[in-house]
């Protein structure tokens, strides 16, 4: 089969396209062969660096093989599986954190980690509503609550605009933000107020916020515990450790702030499933690229302006 091998950390041109075997699966696992991918940030933030390969991908094994979010057909299922069969549309975050070795014609998954995907719907909008919204679901889930004031930061991108459409059906209301041109996406995905942040400073116009998922960091994470009320909550996405500065000030406005990573899981994307069947969660994919273009893909999620999701085609 065709993968995208990396030997060493480094640029996009050290994701090499090579023929490699097909990988052979374990009992608890099914062979998939992949119809999209989903490229994300941590998947652009791990390729030049040893320390966040072996932080995420927990192996020091090489090459790898990135990637995490698929869609594709089950082509064989271990004997242990019970809920897929040979010929099943299905899609998931395969090994999260762990190697998912996505960027490859054929995966080996664990079958807990995938879900059928909804009837009549297609393998680009499948595989991006992987690790982007399983993020939105499980940070929101337990949390937010009818009523509560939500900040959303970055709504335009990957995360931002599930997790605006996630609020929104829990019943919250919804502030976002993006820069002005990407207003009325936002908008379209439910929020009810938007805040360019290259115009207004969110600090100088919100108060009373419950909860704030942060997919900034840096000045944004820190400017945000200013907006959060007592009893309140911050989980950033990018962050995973605060400063003492920062936590003595969440501290003082009596403002939880949390960290999170991501999982895989099989029984949450049954949930996403549901969700795209209802049509209360839609993905949005703003640009598409061939596989042999894996590395503009990159590229694209690097330059932090995409819209929705970016995903690439087998
Ligand atoms: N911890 C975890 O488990 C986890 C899981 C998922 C993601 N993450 C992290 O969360 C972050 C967001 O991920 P993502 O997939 O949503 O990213 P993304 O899709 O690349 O986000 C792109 C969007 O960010 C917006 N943006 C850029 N700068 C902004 C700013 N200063 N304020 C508000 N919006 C801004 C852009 O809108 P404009 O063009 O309008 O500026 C663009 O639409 C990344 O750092 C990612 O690594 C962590």
């Amino acid at each position: 089969m065709k993968a995208y091998l990396l030997s060493e950390a480094g640029g996009v041109e050290n994701l090499e396209l090579r023929t490699i075997e097909t990988p052979a699966i374990k009992a608890d696992e099914v062979l998939v062969q992949t119809k999209a991918i989903s490229i994300n940030p941590v998947d652009v933030k791990v390729r030049p660096s040893d320390e966040a390969l072996a932080m995420i991908l927990q192996t020091e094994e090489r090459p790898l093989i990135l990637g995490w979010d698929i869609s594709g057909v089950v082509l064989k299922v271990g004997e242990e599986v019970t809920d897929f069969a040979v010929g099943d549309k299905v899609f998931g975050m395969v090994n999260f954190p762990g190697h998912g070795k996505a960027y490859a014609e054929f995966v080996a998954s664990p079958a807990d980690h995938l879900a059928k995907m909804p009837e009549g719907m297609n393998f680009e909008d499948a595989a991006a509503t992987t690790l982007a919204a399983l993020t939105a679901l499980q940070v929101l889930s337990g949390e937010v609550t009818a009523g509560d004031r939500v900040l959303i930061h970055a709504g335009s991108g990957g995360v931002g605009h599930f997790a605006i459409q996630i609020a929104k059906n829990m019943g919250a209301y919804v502030i976002t933000t993006s820069s002005a041109k990407n207003r009325d996406f936002c908008i379209a995905q439910g929020a009810d107020e938007h805040i360019d942040y290259r115009e207004v400073k969110f600090e100088e116009v919100l108060s009373h916020i419950d909860f704030v998922l942060d997919g900034m960091g840096g000045d944004t994470l820190a400017t945000s515990v200013k907006v959060v009320k007592p009893g309140g909550k911050i989980v950033s996405l990018p962050t995973h450790a605060f400063d003492e500065d920062l936590q003595a000030k969440a501290d003082a406005g009596g403002v939880t702030l949390a960290s999170v990573m991501v999982q895989s899981n099989g029984e949450d994307m049954k949930k996403l499933r549901a969700m795209l069947e209802a049509q209360t969660l839609k993905p949005h994919v703003s640009i598409t690229f061939p596989f042999e273009q894996l590395q503009e893909a990159h590229l694209q999620i690097e330059s932090g302006r995409t819209i929705g999701k970016a995903v690439v085609t087998l």
